[in-house]
């Protein structure tokens, strides 16, 4: 399709001046495209959608809905970052579902991992439909689409590009970023003034900790693996990983093993770290973390989540690992 090749005269938006002239064409380009009528939009706070949000926030203002569905799924203090950044900061049109008790019973005994995506995948679909159906008068439908989505034409980004909507709310798509690389999104994101630790984000699969909560989800675990994920994420940045390690989070097993907590027996989950780098996501090697740095990490774990009594780091490589567990 020649509307889904990038021009071969697209700059490569590498400065904030490229990227300032880039949201000036768009502007236009929006504005002309869309009028006075109204765009719906998926925001998951991840950078993809979260840049076609601010970009069409200046664009039509008020015209845009976002919808941000929280399936509980999603890391610690992400609903809230996504709800004052659009909504306080930048005044958006947002409208906040809270969907967490829906997605959990849904989940509910679902062991099996792509069982798990696609129970999440249809309850996102069937979530945005019923918001959708309460709007009057859109015309529109905006995707955080980029441009290895289109060159990987798989379903990359299934949790918030929401093609599988009924034949009736088949909007025409807005895709401002189709032609953009990652980084070029974060360029423009920057210039947008989105904050930095959103526009940097780590990779987030789709399914979020659903699929780092192994086997059938219960809420136990799954705010087990929430807060050993926001240690794990706090104590990086202290120590300067951050930008420096390509994705690591947390992930919790559904086996709990002997232990022992202020000298009583304790019957608990234990917690993997896992921390990788690599280019494509095709292969990927484990970062090698200060050993002092591990420690003091299960020390905090140990002591500051409930129900777990071991932390343990993945050493394996992809292969034969993947970077995900399920
Ligand atoms: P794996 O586990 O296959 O992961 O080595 C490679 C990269 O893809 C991410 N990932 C996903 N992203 N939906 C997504 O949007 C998914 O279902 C999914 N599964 C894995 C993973 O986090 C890693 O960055």
């Amino acid at each position: 399709m020649a509307n889904n090749v990038r021009p071969a005269s697209m700059e490569r938006i590498t400065t904030p001046a490229l990227a300032n002239k880039f949201i000036e064409d768009q502007l236009s380009a929006l504005r002309a495209q869309i009028g006075s009528k109204k765009v719906l939009l998926a925001l998951s706070g991840g950078v993809d959608s979260s840049v076609v949000a601010a970009l069409l926030i200046k664009a039509v203002g008020k015209q845009l809905v976002c919808v941000h569905v929280n399936h509980g799924l999603l890391r610690k203090g992400e609903p809230e970052q996504v709800v004052q950044v659009f909504r306080e900061e930048m005044n958006a049109n947002l409208v906040y579902v809270d969907a967490v008790d829906r997605f959990l019973d849904k989940l509910a005994g679902v062991a099996e991992p792509e069982r798990k995506r696609k129970v999440i995948g249809a309850e996102f679909i069937r979530v945005f439909e019923e918001e959708a159906r309460k709007l009057d008068g859109i015309e529109f439908l905006a995707q955080g689409t980029i441009y290895p989505d289109i060159l990987e034409s798989g379903p990359v980004k299934a949790h918030h590009n929401v093609g599988g909507l009924p034949e009736d709310l088949k909007f025409e798509l807005v895709e401002p970023l189709k032609f953009l690389f990652k980084d070029e999104v974060r360029v423009v994101g920057e210039a947008l003034g989105l904050p930095k630790n959103m526009v940097y984000r780590q990779p987030f699969p789709g399914p979020g900790l659903g699929v780092r909560c192994l086997g059938a989800i219960t809420r136990d675990r799954l705010e087990a693996v929430r807060e050993s994920d926001a240690i794990l994420r706090e104590e990086f940045a202290k120590n300067g990983l951050e930008g420096k390690v390509w994705q690591y989070f947390t992930l919790i097993p559904d086996f709990k093993s002997t232990g022992v907590k202020e000298n009583v027996r304790a019957y608990e989950w234990p917690v993997i770290i896992r921390a990788v780098n690599t280019k494509d996501a095709m292969t990927a090697t484990v970062e090698d973390i200060p050993f002092p740095l591990l420690q003091h990490i299960t020390a905090r774990i140990t002591s500051e989540v409930k129900g777990v009594n071991r932390v343990l780091y993945d050493l394996t490589p992809k292969p034969t690992g993947t970077i995900e567990w399920e």
